[in-house]
């Protein structure tokens, strides 16, 4: 068994899994809390006294006094939602400053070419589109892979920043007019614009790959934050309908410069039934009125972009490839009260296509789309129940044929949205 205290969080499905809320509740064991990819695509929620936070880009963790909140190298970032995310924090009365967040000099900035390109993109796809956020992560993530992107340390020479964004605004000015009809964007804005982002967010920008190093030697513990899920992740997750970035647990070590080495358990999220926002392939979405009254008793709207999310059952399969990629130690169900709503539930244990049976989840496009699940079904339980000590027995065979099938513990259960409504295994 790894001994590291430093553990991965990292959401086990298609994002929304409720991570937010769960590293919330982790972080108060944490020294510090570190983003490793991802950007304002991600929208974490967290309720606190009835109070709702969304966050997209800074760690769950700055909601916890004397914590510190990372955002890592492999994170791409908004400067004007950030700097939206920090004033609204200040103004709720947290304390938001370069002692309590830092952001990585090496991480890169989303532009507004980046967000023009992903929305007029999805546009030119039609059907085919994607569904992502428009947030502008593919362009960004983009840009750094093909190595004209702009980093916030670019950011502290306004000369050499001009020049970097002269060459890429040649390229970028042609594809929005020709290609997406949009108005060019001007050099002197930009600069202007990012210059007095520059000073707003200068106190955040450090080299954190040290910093975190440094901790971890100092005995520090950290809790590194994913966002999106598994089958998101760029590689193994539902190819093309994916993010940019890789979401499985071993990238917090490329997304954050901390050896992985250094790494101890990892922790996978997902929720007790299964949500997606955006196309693409999920065998077991439920497209019936059933399908609808989840959505609506789950509260299931994307916090970053409002739309309504696809519902359906638990997918063991999917599950389990998270579980494979990711080496999960721990599983922690949430929203498990919800499927209080219906009297009997399905867990997904394999699938059917033709005259294949897979208990793998299939990368094929072609065969992924036309599965059909073949469903276990176990009795609901009543949400009174799950205010006594002893779990409801339905729960708990729930839990157990769960734990059974992915060979890894069940270790904590959400019950309702408040910090407080968890159950530990
Ligand atoms: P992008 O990350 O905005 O490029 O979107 C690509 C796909 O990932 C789309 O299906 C999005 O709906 C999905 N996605 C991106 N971020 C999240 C998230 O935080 N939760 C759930 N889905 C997400």
């Amino acid at each position: 068994m790894n001994k590291n205290k430093n553990l991965v969080v990292v959401g086990a499905q298609w994002g929304d899994e409720g991570k937010g809320r769960i590293i919330d509740l982790l972080s108060e064991k944490f020294d510090i809390v570190s983003r490793f990819q991802g950007g304002s695509n991600a929208g974490h929620t967290i309720i606190i006294k009835n109070k709702k936070i969304v966050l997209h880009h800074i760690p769950s963790g700055v909601l916890r006094n004397g914590k510190i909140s990372v955002i890592g190298n492999g994170a791409v970032i908004d400067p004007d939602i950030i700097v939206d995310e920090i004033k609204a924090l200040r103004k709720k009365g947290y304390k938001v400053t370069g002692k309590n967040l830092k952001i990585s000099e090496l991480a890169h900035l989303i532009l507004p070419f980046h967000k023009l390109i992903d929305i007029g993109r999805e546009i030119i796809k039609g059907k085919n589109a994607i569904g992502t956020t428009g947030r502008g992560i593919g362009p960004c993530y983009e840009d750094k892979i093909s190595r004209q992107g702009i980093r916030f340390i670019d950011l502290s020479n306004k000369k050499i920043l001009k020049d970097k964004l002269k060459m890429t605004l040649k390229e970028k000015n042609k594809i929005l007019s020709l290609v997406f009809n949009q108005k060019k964007i001007s050099i002197n804005t930009l600069v202007d614009d990012l210059m007095k982002r520059f000073k707003f967010l200068k106190e955040f920008i450090v080299n954190t790959e040290d910093f975190l190093n440094k901790s971890v030697n100092q005995g520090k513990s950290i809790l590194f934050e994913g966002a999106q899920g598994v089958m998101l992740d760029i590689d193994f997750g539902t190819y093309p309908f994916v993010t940019s970035s890789s979401t499985i647990s071993s990238n917090a070590s490329s997304g954050t410069g901390v050896p992985y080495k250094k790494f101890g358990k990892s922790i996978g999220i997902s929720k007790a039934y299964a949500t997606r926002v955006g196309h693409g392939p999920f065998p077991t979405e439920m497209i019936d009125d059933e399908g609808l009254a989840l959505r609506e008793f789950g509260d299931e709207y994307g916090a970053t972009t409002g739309r309504p999310r696809r519902c359906g059952w638990l997918d063991l399969i999917a599950l389990k490839h998270s579980v494979e990629i990711c080496g999960l130690d721990e599983i922690i169900l949430t929203k498990v009260d919800i499927l209080s709503m219906f009297n009997n539930i399905n867990v997904c244990v394999g699938y059917k296509y033709k005259s294949q049976k897979f208990k793998k989840f299939p990368m094929d496009n072609n065969i992924i789309d036309h599965v059909e699940p073949i469903y276990k079904t176990f009795k609901a339980w009543n949400n009174e129940d799950l205010k006594n000590k002893k779990l409801p027995s339905s729960l708990q065979s729930f839990i157990k044929y769960i734990e059974k099938f992915l060979n890894v513990k069940v270790s904590m259960i959400s019950i309702g949205p408040e910090r407080e409504q968890v159950i530990y295994l």
